[in-house]
């Protein structure tokens, strides 16, 4: 008969907890009205025990405990899963917002979208051709024949299928005079590849392209539009030296060095102690890539110059080495903005 309250008293307990859930005041309660010190159940049936005849205490004892037992691990559990259950919906609506992370553009390409800027202001178009090119394109055309030493200064990668990974931009000057006639004004900015890896060399870089194919282009032309150039991309104070060169796909040629803005020309690593820079090679359009080409070299001249990207985003954030811009270092890129909340 006794035993059989205790059972009841369980079934009641189980329930009123399931009827709980989670709910932390709901099970306090539960924890009140059967385990409380002073008026709970299980101390009532306590005291039940204590008038029970002899013969029947060590039954009723032992099942009593169970209970005791019961209630306690159910309860302690049942506050651990609600406290749980607290910590993950929570919300605590004073913490300050969580910022997105932005992107942002790589360096290479907010110098190659400034030059852009500034050519098309000029009138230029813009162009690109294919990273994998035919010897034809990359060479032949631009005036360098097989045994030609110009081929070694370019180490080139090539493909098992003879193709090459494109050593410079200017097979994009071929492309773009076999499919358009004169006057022609074109920037062509673009990755290229070379067996070449240092402070100033990297073996993937980016070139910029300019070719200007028209009655009457002469050397004054190129002149005058580097210099707008280059005082447009950098501060007008800086020095910019021409120093003649060759190229086999211009005559005549010249190299372009601009004052290092790293030491301002007194000397440092990034140039090799000179104060100088090299940024891009030039010339006129030599008469025979004009042939090569189907244009009448006659009848029309014209000025070309490669540019390095990669060099002028040194210049411009004074970067101590030109592969910082292709290590993928967080640290690094995040200083243009990448990972900066908003
Ligand atoms: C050329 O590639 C010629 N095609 C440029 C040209 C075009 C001349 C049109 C005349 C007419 P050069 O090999 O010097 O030239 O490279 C041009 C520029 O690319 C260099 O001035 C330099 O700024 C950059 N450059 C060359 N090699 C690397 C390299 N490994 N890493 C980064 N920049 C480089
Ligand atoms: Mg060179």
């Amino acid at each position: 008969m006794s035993i059989e309250v205790l059972h009841r008293s369980r079934e009641e307990f189980l329930a009123a907890l399931t009827a709980a859930g989670t709910d932390p005041e709901g099970i306090e309660a539960v924890r009140v009205r059967f385990a409380g010190r002073r008026s709970g159940l299980l101390r009532d049936l306590e005291e039940t025990l204590k008038g029970l005849p002899r013969e029947e205490k060590p039954a009723y004892g032992k099942a009593l405990n169970e209970l005791k037992r019961l209630v306690e691990e159910t309860l302690g559990a049942a506050a651990e899963a609600a406290s749980r259950a607290k910590a993950s919906t929570g919300l605590d609506v004073t913490l300050p917002g969580r910022r997105p992370l932005v992107g942002s553009l790589h360096p290479v390409t907010l110098v190659r979208r400034e030059i852009e800027s500034i050519f098309l202001r000029m009138g230029y178009s813009v162009a690109d051709g294919p990273e994998i090119e035919d010897d034809w394109h990359n060479f032949e055309a631009l005036n360098i024949p097989p045994d030609h030493p110009a081929r070694d200064a370019q180490d080139t990668f090539y493909l098992p299928s003879g193709m090459v990974l494109r050593t410079h931009t200017s097979p994009v000057q071929v492309h773009t005079m076999e499919s358009q006639r004169p006057p022609i004004r074109v920037l062509i900015p673009g990755r290229v590849y070379r067996r070449d890896s240092d402070l100033r060399h990297s073996p993937m870089f980016h070139q910029v392209e300019c070719l200007v194919v028209d009655e009457g282009i002469t050397f004054g032309h190129l002149k005058g539009t580097l210099e707008a150039f280059l005082h447009g991309l950098f501060d007008p104070s800086l020095a910019v030296r021409f120093r003649p060169s060759f190229f086999p796909f211009t005559e005549p040629s010249a190299e372009v060095d601009i004052t290092c803005v790293l030491c301002r020309g007194a000397g440092c690593a990034m140039c090799s102690g000179s104060g100088w820079i090299e940024i891009l090679g030039s010339g006129m359009v030599d008469p025979r890539v004009f042939a090569a080409c189907g244009i009448d070299p006659k009848r029309y001249t014209g000025f070309a110059f490669g540019l390095g990207l990669d060099r002028v985003a040194v210049l411009k954030y004074r970067l101590p080495d030109l592969r910082l811009l292709f290590g993928g270092d967080e640290r690094f890129l995040r200083q243009f903005g990448m990972g900066v909340p908003a």
